[in-house]
């Protein structure tokens, strides 16, 4: 029997939970062509839930296109994948190759096929003659209208998920959101879904003044009601022949700070160790044996975090373990804790959430890891 749980990389359907109204409403918006700005802090389940939609639309005969923003290191190198990602959408390649090079007019598109060992291989494009930023925007016109081109030559609904979408940010300014916008907008046969994990970077991008302003609905992802990823947890343990301890859903959504991500790697982790021990039964003693083991193996990671901050800083991440992110600027905290002025403590909490430590969630502060909050509780005065 395999583990149940998947953590680190799109969730499959089977390990999906959750989520049917935002679903429903993605699924909706981007089969009726909407432009759709999907925004949440890291490892909440966007590319899960794009995964899961651009299923659901493909099923319904739309073409989907999937292209992760942040994974190109240049302008030009984006424009190479996005062009290839929307190539790809028909699986025979030099009917690829001929599309494309009908369709990109200002240079030529090369076009390499790789082969692999085992099945289909794929192919990469190439754009060796673009050379200077001017070539550059050109092209990007060109393959920013390929969306609504391949909609429009195949009749056909065309769906596109540009994920971790803040990284568009570092390419060429704001030239890039421009150009991208422009093309949409008029591309009626065509949804998109931005997606992006730095929520103030991506508030920005659809702040009044820039060009995605009012482009479309935003869909804020939450987190997963506890209960129900307490219930899903109990019954993979069950069905996968472990049976589960009453509360042990519930302690481990509760530890896991209810961070999808977190919530799979301590149930995966500890269905492990139960099953590594030749066990039938998953208590909550395995849930804490798991979790030790976890910190223990984590522990040079979280050293190295914390020999990086402040003192101020230290003080501040341990006041906000300890107090469960509450109530951080009252005289008591403050004395308690031997933290500074408020101001202080401001910029402590500032520079804890730009470092990616610290998460807001509505009035209190959160540890994005909860390893690392256990690790804060446990290891350090
Ligand atoms: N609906 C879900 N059901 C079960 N587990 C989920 C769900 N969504 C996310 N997860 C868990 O969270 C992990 C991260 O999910 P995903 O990669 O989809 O998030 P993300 O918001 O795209 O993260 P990142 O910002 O790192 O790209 C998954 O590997 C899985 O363990
Ligand atoms: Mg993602």
């Amino acid at each position: 029997m395999d583990n149940p749980f998947v953590y680190g990389e799109v969730v499959p359907g089977d390990a999906f939970v959750g989520r049917e109204a935002e679903l429903d409403r993605l699924v909706a918006d981007l089969g009726s062509s909407q432009k759709v700005f999907l925004i949440s802090p890291r490892r909440y389940g966007k590319s899960s839930l794009i995964r899961q939609a651009l299923e659901a639309l493909s099923r319904r005969g739309a073409l989907t296109v999937d292209v992760t923003v942040s994974s190109y290191s240049s302008y030009l190198a984006f424009l190479e994948g996005y062009a290839r990602a929307i190539a790809a959408v028909e699986s025979k390649w030099d009917r690829a190759r001929t599309w494309l090079t009908s369709a990109i007019a200002s240079t030529r598109p090369e076009i390499r096929f790789e082969p692999k060992e085992t099945g289909l291989g794929r192919f990469t494009v190439v754009f060796p003659g673009v050379t200077t930023s001017r070539d550059v925007n050109r092209l990007a016109n060109e393959v920013f209208a390929l969306p609504g081109r391949l909609a429009a030559d195949r009749k056909r609904a065309v769906v596109v998920a540009l994920d971790e979408f803040q990284a568009i940010d570092g390419f060429n300014g704001g030239s890039v959101e421009h150009a991208l916008r422009a093309a949409a907008q008029h591309q009626r046969q065509v949804g998109y879904v931005f997606a992006g994990s730095e929520p103030s970077l991506m508030d920005k991008m659809i702040g009044p003044r820039r060009p995605f302003y009012k482009a479309g609905p935003v869909m804020r992802l939450q987190k997963i009601p506890a209960e129900v990823f307490a219930e899903f947890i109990e019954r993979r343990f069950m069905k996968s022949g472990l049976r589960p301890e009453l509360g042990l859903g519930a302690a481990v959504v509760d530890l896991a700070g209810n961070l999808p991500y977190d919530v799979q790697r301590l149930a995966h982790e500890t269905w492990d160790d139960v099953r590594a021990a030749g066990r039938k039964r998953a208590t909550l003693d395995d849930l804490h044996t798991t979790l030790a083991r976890l910190l223990a193996e984590q522990e040079t990671l979280f050293e190295a975090v914390w020999q990086r901050l402040t003192l101020p800083q230290r003080a501040t991440l341990r006041a906000v373990v300890l107090q469960s992110g509450r109530e951080l600027h009252s005289a008591d905290a403050r004395t308690r804790h031997r933290l500074g002025g408020p101001s202080s403590i401001q910029a402590s909490l500032a520079a804890l959430a730009k470092q990616d430590v610290l998460l807001r969630e509505g009035a209190r502060y959160v540890v994005v890891d909860s390893l690392l909050r256990e690790w804060v509780a446990r290891r350090t005065y």
